[in-house]
């Protein structure tokens, strides 16, 4: 049988999450290929809308990556981030789509290691939950 390799969407800051990806591939530190990014110029760009539009898409897991907390270039984008990550969360579990696939995290340009570690995990998630219902209907 062939394991289930999850599709999984990760928004990702320019100045942080971005960076750290492009650091990890610089050091050669691997990582699932499950993980497509989109590249943001802040996580506070992002509309739930989008975190939606990514599941309708057939994402098994969609991952939000921010700056720290407190170290946002546009003050707050993070924050404001997170609260749309919960509504989102929220709305998922309304239509019946485990909220646990959507997950947002926070790093900074630095933080490679974190970075490779956060898919990891997500990954593993994933992997358990199996594949989503709109992507199971495919
Ligand atoms: Fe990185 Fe706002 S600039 S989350």
């Amino acid at each position: 049988m062939v394991e289930f390799e999850p599709k999984i969407i990760a928004f990702c800051c320019h100045y942080c999450a971005y960076a750290a990806a492009d650091l990890a591939g610089i050091m050669r530190m691997k990582y699932p290929p499950n993980v497509r990014i989109i590249r943001l110029p802040c996580t506070g760009k992002l509309d739930v809308v989008y975190l939606l539009k990514a599941f309708e898409n057939k994402a098994d897991g969609v991952m939000v990556v921010g700056c720290e907390k407190g170290s946002c270039h546009f003050t707050s984008g993070n924050l404001r981030a997170e609260k749309r990550v919960a509504y989102a969360k929220e709305l998922l579990k309304e239509v019946g789509i485990e909220p646990e696939r959507l997950e947002m995290y926070f790093l900074s340009s630095s933080m490679a290691g974190r970075f490779v570690q956060v898919v990891n995990e997500m990954t593993e998630r994933i992997k358990k939950l199996g594949p989503s219902l709109i992507a199971k209907g495919s």
